[in-house]
């Protein structure tokens, strides 16, 4: 279409909803206008907290250097023509409670807020952030009916930084030289490929023994309980606003990273119907594909045995929609 030499020019910035402004939600608007990757709205529902968060972060601007516009809102009207919306509502874990205890409160919240972000931005892509992740994952899915290449979890980035971060401790090495993954769902049962995990190409096999490496899995596993724990007063959010951040990014920016991301699953890995962590080349589209590695019968068996628990989560949380 043209137009004319006087009309004035309209630029469309990509625009990043995060639907939740608590500390992870809150945390992640920061990276994303920092990092200069997009214009971010920030929603929530309680009356001025988004717009106090939003104005603080634009009061940064000058500072960070940057011209990204954060603005905060309770209405779901200002999310319109979204490219990504990050779903991050929902209560937190108290210390002593698993991720799946939060099923009941956060299927609700999330299945709302998936509806309405959708309403106003049908042609986003959405990344889910609340917990139980795989089945709030699977949820918002089917309540957008969205493709299952434009609706994700993120969990695995997390699980596998937490991972690279406990093996460059033990080895007093840079965390970015270590690369490793984690699959499976995000809670006791995920699935960390130690066999794949290296620094700067080399398998931890050869630096480390097995015991060391069961003892930092176990860490691993137990990530976010840890913080948890330490913090008393809801978990962690600087690891996982980089870990949305960097899902953000890859999709932005059509860099097609292959991270593990929590996708709903058509038969890869022998799994159906169902939500779980594994490695997907992210760009522009979504989820462009999803690899299937070759995993050994231990590595294959956990990833079953994960993706069982996320589906009798998904069976409860069924009945909880239907009832309320
Ligand atoms: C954690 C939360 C985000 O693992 O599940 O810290």
């Amino acid at each position: 279409m043209s137009s004319s030499p006087n009309s004035p020019i309209v630029c469309n910035l990509p625009r990043v909803s995060i639907v939740g402004a608590g500390r992870v939600g809150s945390t992640l608007a920061q990276r994303v206008a920092e990092k200069n990757l997009a214009d971010v709205v920030l929603l929530d529902i309680i009356a001025g907290m988004p717009q106090g968060l939003a104005l603080d972060l634009m009061e940064a601007r000058g500072i960070e250097i940057h011209n990204r516009q954060i603005i905060g809102t309770n209405n779901y009207a200002d999310t319109s023509g979204s490219q990504i919306v990050v779903i991050t509502a929902g209560l937190p874990r108290k210390p002593g409670m698993s991720r799946d205890d939060l099923l009941k409160t956060n299927a609700k919240i999330v299945v709302e807020a998936a509806k309405n972000a959708i309403a106003y931005s049908p042609n986003a892509i959405f990344i889910v952030v609340t917990n139980p992740l795989d089945v709030m994952t699977y949820l918002a899915w089917q309540a957008t009916g969205l493709p299952r290449d434009r609706i994700m979890g993120m969990a695995g980035v997390l699980d596998s930084a937490r991972f690279e971060t406990f093996i460059a401790l033990e080895l007093g090495v840079l965390p970015a030289d270590v690369k490793a993954m984690v699959l499976g769902s995000h809670g006791d049962l995920m699935v960390p490929l130690s066999r794949y995990a290296t620094v700067n190409g080399i398998p931890i096999t050869e630096l480390l023994d097995a015991a060391t490496i069961e003892r930092l899995v176990k860490r691993t596993r137990n990530g976010g309980a840890e913080i948890v724990e330490l913090m008393q007063t809801g978990g962690a959010f600087f690891a996982p606003a980089s870990a949305t951040s960097v899902m953000v990014e890859s999709i932005l920016l059509n860099q097609s990273r292959l991270l593990p991301v929590a996708a709903y699953l058509q038969g890869e890995y022998g799994l159906e119907d169902v939500v779980i962590g594994v490695p997907c080349r992210l760009g522009c589209g979504g989820i462009e594909s999803v690899l299937e590695l070759t995993l050994s019968d231990e590595e294959r068996e956990g990833l079953h045995t994960s993706a069982q628990s996320v589906r009798q989560n998904i069976e409860r949380s069924q009945e909880i929609i239907r009832n309320s």
